[in-house]
């Protein structure tokens, strides 16, 4: 067995998962995107993409973790001796994400700071935006930087300890801290949906989230301006595997914690639908809350905030405005969004951290050391004034492209290399439930053939014009390929480096 930690027991194996799922992926990320796609139409195509799969995917990455007995890299190694990179890729990924995931986090901890003073104010819109869009709005001027901001940094800083102390004793600390971090917050959270969803114009928001504009699902041929639905379900599918961190090997390396009695069928189903029902529910606060804001602007909902990743931080404090005792729900708001995102970050560090040690052989405390102080250096660059539009492109190009990249490759090295119907016996021997060969079908041939459909498109898109508010080529191919080649040299360089050492527990 590696070595390696096995969950305490099988409900701590769950619940690791879920607080992995459930994050800033779900009350963050998700309004924001569903609010760019059109609302109900991307709800709409998000559920299609999550059942189609999102859900078999996470079967895959757990059988895989399981039967390989292995983080990310060496699980893929062990298919084929050749295939080692590909495994750093993912987790790379995932690590490019951890990095701006904790920037995120250090919003939450200042906003956990303003709840104290109310200091967003009466118009919370972009409280922590102003700054840089007052700077760099400007299309005449040279581009700019911005100042650093330390108060972000502060933010950052105490992100990564709270992530480092959380991983510290590995799997079995993890199991206990997740009860906290995944029970907890859905009190509030249901607390949050209540004031929102009756804030005064709220309907407005609902009937926006709720109905779908089916023509978006298939206008394949959109006019300037217009989504298009391939964009639509690229994000859809995307903020699928996003949201349940599938596609950055850590689900391959919590399935490698796994005990041999746990059913990995249904728990996939249970950690799949726990999750979009946490964002669906997140959502209806969010809409609310902009349904509350237009009526209140007088503005059409399309246009009353602008959309990308400052849009939830306007919202949540306007219903904190709304609130009996606003100081009291922002600071129990704050800190539940900070906790929701902890496990999911040390999921991945975790992850990585779990795959360095099996491959260089250091300790457990180690290699966790050094995931951090990387995953701190690399959130640096969105300490700037400018940095929330750098995230907002390396968002774009790492889940876009790059969780593209990895899903595809699973499906291809899974379904074509190794036999599927092999990997689904497997999975049916390790579960009550049974799944049947539409399970292979999917990975085989619909999943690849859809995503490898939507990525061309991407580039072929990309092609046209730079991604992001500034439409700039030098950012894009800074922040966008760039960051993506980097991943893949890195990869590449890890698994030439060393052989792999014999996969024994390191002395500690
Ligand atoms: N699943 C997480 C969430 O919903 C987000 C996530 C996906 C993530 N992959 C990650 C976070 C890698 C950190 C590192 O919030």
């Amino acid at each position: 067995m590696n070595g390696r930690d096995i969950w305490s027991n099988r409900t701590a194996f769950v619940l690791a998962s879920i607080g992995s799922a459930i994050g800033l992926g779900n009350l963050w990320r998700f309004p924001y995107v569903c609010y760019e796609f059109g609302g109900g139409a991307f709800l709409f195509a998000y559920l299609i993409c999550l059942v189609v799969a999102g859900i078999p995917l996470l079967m895959l990455e757990f059988a895989l973790g399981k039967r390989m007995d292995q983080a990310a890299p060496g699980a893929f190694a062990a298919i084929h001796s050749r295939l080692e990179w590909f495994g750093w890729f993912a987790v790379g990924v995932g690590f490019i994400i951890c990095s701006y995931y904790s920037a995120i986090m250090s919003y939450c901890v200042n906003y956990f700071g303003f709840s104290f003073s109310l200091a967003w104010g009466e118009d919370p819109t972009h409280f922590f935006e102003r700054e840089v869009l007052d700077q760099t709005n400007d299309a005449s001027q040279p581009w700019q930087l911005g100042s650093f901001r330390w108060q972000i940094f502060v933010g950052l800083l105490i992100s990564w300890a709270m992530i480092l102390f959380c991983v510290w004793k590995g799997a079995k600390t993890v199991g206990k801290v997740v009860w906290i971090t995944v029970l907890g917050p859905w009190a509030l959270l249901l607390l949050f949906v209540i004031r929102g969803v009756t804030l005064k114009g709220a309907a407005e928001g609902l009937a926006f989230y709720f109905t779908p504009q089916w023509e978006v699902l298939w206008n394949f041929n959109p006019s300037p301006g217009e989504i298009g639905a391939h964009g639509l379900w690229l994000a859809a599918i995307s903020q699928v595997f996003f949201s349940l961190t599938v596609g950055f090997g850590v689900m391959i390396a919590y399935g490698s914690f796994m005990d041999d009695k746990t059913c990995i069928v249904r728990n996939s189903w249970i950690i799949g639908l726990g999750d979009a029902l946490t964002a669906i529910v997140g959502g209806m606060a969010v809409f609310g809350a902009l349904g509350h804001k237009a009526l209140v602007t007088g503005k059409p909902l399309q246009e009353v905030v602008s959309s990308g990743p400052g849009l939830t931080f306007a919202t949540y404090p306007e219903i904190i405005n709304g609130l009996p005792y606003p100081v009291f729900f922002g600071i129990l708001f704050f800190l539940m969004l900070s906790l929701l995102a902890i496990d999911s970050a040390f999921s991945l560090v975790e992850a990585l951290s779990t795959a360095v040690r099996d491959k260089f052989g250091f300790s457990h405390q180690k290699a966790n050391i050094i995931v951090a102080v990387c995953g701190l250096f690399f959130g640096l660059p969105y300490m700037f004034g400018v940095g929330i539009h750098w995230l907002d492109i390396v968002d774009h190009f790492m889940n876009f492209v790059g969780l593209s990249i990895v899903v595809l490759g699973t499906c291809l090295i899974v379904g074509w290399y190794k036999r599927p119907s092999e990997m689904r016996q497997f999975i049916n021997e390790k579960s009550k439930g049974q799944i049947g060969v539409w399970w292979d079908i999917r990975i085989k041939y619909f999943i690849p053939a859809a995503i490898l459909y939507m990525l061309g498109f991407e580039i072929y898109e990309r092609v046209d014009g730079p991604y992001g508010e500034f439409h700039s080529r030098s950012q894009e191919l800074l922040f966008g390929w760039g960051v993506l080649l980097f991943i893949l040299v890195v990869g590449l360089v890890l698994a030439a480096l060393r052989k792999r050492l014999p996969t024994n527990p390191p002395p500690s």
